[in-house]
């Protein structure tokens, strides 16, 4: 299996140039100064801490990132609460490139990152208080062995959030950035993600579905024509991709569901 999307073979040379860039005399980098390509989903940053507030974390907590990108989620979920985390990505070039990142904040002791599919998560059963996964359902066609496959391995009593593209009123036009062709996208309805979940053993405690007012997350400062993530990716449609997701929200084809469950 593979996502051809997220295979950045020059990603590290990339990455390098930023982060000298950033901090040319080697200084630590903070969460919020990475913000701006490290949070790989709708909303960015302040998405993630609106999420991570919905859930129960602590220093104690063990959380599971899946799909965790450049890792961006996974530092703000320790730097904040103090939890030990460990992310999960099918992209080794993703992986690499969240290592780097990782290097160059303070926060290597409490996060790691390592390769692997979310359909064949290597970890004993409950050895997670809180799994995480933001903007990667929509590449998984199996939900009902993806669903199965956290819940194994959440604790009894845990949480586990995704947060997903969820189809509406029709397909959006592609490219979008979790896929440039409509063969390795797999949206699911509001009613279809709940069926899976429920399915696999979850109970919904929280569930928010943000319409077209979600497209707003989009829109860029005044003068600036990219995201900063578009240079590091270095994917050519990835404007397109951005620009054609934030119009599918806007016209209703998709939303963006935000559910925790246990
Ligand atoms: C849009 S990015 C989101 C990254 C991160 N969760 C974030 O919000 O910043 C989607 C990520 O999911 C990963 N992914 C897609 N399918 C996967 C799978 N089957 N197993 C593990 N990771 C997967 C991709 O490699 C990519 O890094």
């Amino acid at each position: 299996m593979s996502v051809a999307d997220y295979h950045a073979p020059q990603i590290a040379e990339r990455l390098a140039d930023t982060l000298a860039s950033m901090s040319p005399d080697g200084a630590m980098l903070s969460v919020q100064e990475l913000a701006g390509f490290d949070q790989f989903h709708t909303g960015g940053l302040s998405a993630t801490v609106r999420l991570t507030a919905l859930l129960s974390v602590d220093a104690e907590s063990n959380v599971l990132d899946v799909g965790s990108g450049l890792g961006g989620p996974a530092r703000y979920i320790a730097s904040t609460y103090g939890a030990r985390v460990t992310g999960i990505d099918l992209s080794p070039s993703f992986v690499e490139a969240a290592i780097m990142i990782n290097d160059r904040t303070s926060l290597g002791d409490r996060v790691s990152f390592q390769t692997g599919s979310a359909l064949a998560l290597p970890f004993p059963r409950d050895s997670f208080d809180v799994v995480i996964m933001q903007h990667v359902a929509m590449n998984i066609a199996d939900r009902a062995a993806l669903y199965a496959g956290i819940r194994n391995v959440v604790k009894s009593g845990g949480q586990f959030l995704t947060y997903d593209i969820i189809e509406r009123t029709g397909t959006p036009a592609y490219p979008v950035p979790w896929s440039s062709t409509p063969e390795a996208s797999f949206l699911l309805t509001e009613d279809g993600t709940r069926q899976a979940l429920e399915q696999a053993g979850f109970a919904v405690d929280m569930w928010q579905v943000q319409g077209p007012e979600a497209a707003a997350a989009f829109q860029l400062p005044p003068g600036v024509q990219a995201p900063p993530i578009a240079a590091i990716l270095g994917r050519p449609n990835f404007g397109q991709a951005v620009a054609n997701l934030a119009a599918s929200i806007a016209d209703g084809r998709v939303a963006v569901l935000t559910a925790v469950l246990r």
